[in-house]
């Protein structure tokens, strides 16, 4: 790993064993990029690299050099107007009028580790495994000041960016845009990967191709949103899963954003990401500064799945922090579709009692248990507990699960506010509206403005002093609306293009002092289910309720596209009842298991409603993910076969040692005399044996003993009596909705 600068040439080459990243100063004094991609030769001089053609009707900088045109010379922080007529990275209002820049280099620095990102979630690490260079620019007509910051990983194929802006001028600035990265790819022979959704279907994987234009993704909703995930890939049209190249690009952010590529008519790629900037006007007094989002970049030349393992390694080990970070997740149970709001502290325990028989570890007590929510139209704001079901409040029933032998965790939805509660009867003031227009509602209920210290004070007085009083190791952030008439009542008209970021920081800042004060509380963040589920939450609540589909079939979808950049550690995952609560489909319990231990696991049903049989299977599962959760949460994941695809959905995770694996096989309905299967695994030893344990509703059926390169080379048999003539005996779960586990154990190596 090495971030080295050379002076003569004014080069900068950041590169590890995977990566290299090249940037210049160019003549005059903007920055150029170069290069970006696997790892090439250190050498003296790049400048081959620039490519400087004249081209007709295009303006230039120095008088008779049509060459040194910056509306085609690739940049590494553009602005809009003085040359280059692309989208821009950023914008600046001045005070006359103008928005026209230009940044030069001043100096730079070189240095070990990773610094915070004051208020903002980001990646960190050591000084032996990360290094950074901050590359200070000016606009001398103003006295912006502007630091890209870049920091390259010793063993990822990872780069991050952030930008800080200052303002070190005599006049009032407003910057208009601020992306956090952009970078300018010399060709477009790209296919755009994105996750793209709604409620309920959150992270669909869509391909698209690279068209001259405009093409890109947001959210304007005030979160990241299920719409899109603030993530792109840019990946050659040859790249699968397994091989092949590809750029990801992601945000550290949970607010609105945009990404965005654009290819010009020359096929020069530009990608910029970051907050959106429509919905964004951030003034900068003089010496006031603002820092952007951390950007994300992974290179991969190992597929989709070398992608997403760099992500996956990040963001379990060096996003998300505190004591759950390494910890195997609870196994939990989840009230909310067991009971909905009908609940009271009676039938709570009866689940819980059950819970702790099958070997569940954690019981969450989902929404209902304050104000007087007996449904959805009132009591947000107000979060103490409701006697009427809960007599002796939150303290009591924790203290009676614990006593169970089981963990308490509670349901909290801090940002917003109905109109029917003590908060909002007190505080009209505190909901984000625009004064004499009307509020649009969601769910029947108002944003808080938390751009508002106060406003975030007065909540977390509320939740501090339950989390207090009760035994609460475990708390689910929800958050059910996107928020519309953006405008705080305590901020200047100037000020108003601040409020969608800085309710973001608000959201932060609340997290922080929460896990300052409650270090051993396991956040679970949600949104309606994964409409906000991005690195920026990961920070703090290192797992995330994924969607609120909990179908088996659909669920195979939405975590193999999560997947696509966040861990198996981060990904929530519940067995529910069937018929299923949102689609009524009828799946085998073990199909909802083996789909669900690819997650965090938990069950949300009522156990009580089960008959014997089935609560000697889910004690099974429940034993059988405490043996493996390690495996599943910390192991590295592999997709095998897409569930846009065809029929068949595969994916496995192999323990770091790779002497362990589990693949997850799954067919959603059932041929009959269909052509033989073979799916080739991945990530095993070549060498090494490893015994085969095929698993179908909780016993092994078959048991083989196959070499790792067997597996992956010529693939793991999976047909069965659905490719011949012979259908066997129907068992419950060998029809449609079909699933097995495979155990891979290695026996050691040859
Ligand atoms: C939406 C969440 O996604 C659900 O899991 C549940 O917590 C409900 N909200 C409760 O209102």
């Amino acid at each position: 790993m090495g971030i080295v600068y050379n002076e003569k040439t004014g080069q900068f080459h950041l590169f590890n064993a995977y990566v290299s990243y090249i940037i210049t100063v160019l003549k005059n004094g903007q920055l150029g990029q170069l290069y970006y991609g696997k790892r090439i030769h250190e050498r003296e001089s790049y400048g081959h690299l620039l490519e400087l053609l004249p081209r007709a009707m295009t303006p230039y900088v120095y008088d008779g050099e049509r060459e040194f045109a910056l509306e085609y010379i690739k940049q590494e922080y553009p602005a809009y107007g003085a040359g280059d007529m692309h989208y821009p990275a950023y914008e600046v209002k001045q005070e006359n009028g103008s928005r026209i820049t230009e940044l030069f280099y001043q100096s730079h620095e070189i240095y070990n580790g990773k610094k915070k990102l004051q208020g903002l979630p980001a990646t960190y690490g050591g000084e032996d495994e990360v290094q950074s260079l901050d590359i200070r620019l000016t606009d001398p007509v103003i006295g912006l000041e502007v630091v890209l910051t870049y920091s390259i990983y010793k063993n990822l194929p990872v780069i991050t960016r952030s930008v800080y802006f200052q303002n070190q001028g005599k006049e009032e600035l407003f910057l208009e845009r601020a992306m956090s990265m952009n970078m300018d790819l010399p060709d477009m022979d790209f296919e755009m990967l994105e996750l793209t959704g709604a409620w309920a279907r959150e992270r669909y994987v869509k391909i698209r191709k690279v068209e001259h234009g405009i093409q890109g993704i947001y959210s304007m909703k005030g979160c990241s949103s299920n719409s899109f995930n603030p993530f792109i890939a840019l990946k050659r049209p040859e790249t699968t899963e397994k091989s092949g190249e590809v750029y990801g690009f992601t945000l550290v952010y949970s607010g609105s954003f945009l990404a965005q590529v654009e290819a010009d008519t020359f096929d020069v790629v530009r990608v910029t990401m970051g907050i959106h900037p429509d919905c964004f006007s951030w003034p900068l007094a003089q010496g006031d500064a603002f820092q952007t989002p951390e950007a994300v970049l992974v290179y991969s030349d190992q597929g989709l799945n070398g992608m997403s393992g760099a992500f996956h390694e990040l963001f379990r080990t060096r996003l998300a922090r505190g004591m759950w970070r390494d910890e195997p997740r609870p196994i939990l149970i989840n009230n909310w579709e067991a009971t909905y709001f009908d609940f009271d502290e009676a039938k709570i325990l009866k689940i819980a009692e059950t819970a702790k028989e099958l070997g569940i570890e954690l019981f969450v007590l989902d929404d209902g248990w304050f104000g007087k929510r007996d449904d959805d139209t009132t009591s947000l704001g107000d979060w103490y507990p409701d006697k009427k079901k809960l007599p002796g409040g939150i303290a009591a029933l924790s203290e009676k699960i614990e006593a169970l032998g089981m963990k308490f965790g509670l349901w909290f939805e801090p940002e917003m506010v109905n109109e029917d509660s003590d908060l909002f009867r007190n505080h009209p003031e505190y909901v984000l509206s625009v004064p004499g227009r009307r509020k649009s509602y969601g769910r029947n209920q108002y944003v808080l403005d938390f751009s508002r210290e106060e406003v975030v004070d007065a909540i977390y007085l509320q939740m501090e002093k339950v989390l207090s009083q009760a035994k609460v190791s475990y708390v689910k952030w929800d958050m059910n609306r996107c928020m519309t008439e953006v405008y705080s009542h305590a901020l200047p008209p100037k000020e108003q293009g601040m409020v969608m970021h800085r309710y973001i920081l608000g959201v932060y800042s609340l997290y922080e002092r929460l896990l300052g004060k409650f270090p051993h509380i396991l956040f679970e963040s949600c949104a309606s289910g994964g409409a906000r589920f991005d690195a920026g939450m990961l920070y703090y609540a290192p797992q995330c309720w994924t969607s609120d589909d909990t179908d088996a079939v659909e669920r195979l979808k939405i975590q193999y596209g999560t997947s696509m950049v966040y861990p198996l550690s981060s990904i929530g995952t519940h067995v529910s009842a069937i018929p299923n609560h949102q689609n009524f489909r009828q799946t085998p319990l073990n199909t909802r298991a083996n789909v669900a231990y690819f997650g965090t696991f938990g069950y949300e049903l009522d156990l009580n409603k089960l008959t014997e049989e089935e609560k000697q299977t889910i004690r099974q599962q429940v034993a059988f993910m405490k043996k493996y959760r390690c495996l599943f949460q910390q192991g590295a994941f592999y997709r095998l076969a897409s569930p846009f695809e065809g029929n068949v959905t595969a994916w496995m995770v192999v323990s770091p040692d790779k002497k362990q694996a589990v693949v997850g096989y799954y067919r959603v309905l059932r041929p009959v005399n269909s052509a033989y299967e073979r799916i080739r695994l991945q990530g095993l030893e070549e060498g090494t044996e490893y015994e085969v344990q095929r698993i179908e509703v909780q016993e092994t059926v078959e048991e083989v003993t196959r070499y790792g390169d067997e597996l992956m080379y010529s693939g793991l048999l999976v047909s069965d009596s659905a490719s011949s003539e012979n259908c066997g005996i129907y068992n419950g779960s060998n029809g449609d909705y079909h699933s097995r586990l495979y155990v891979l154990q290695g026996k050691g190596q040859q």
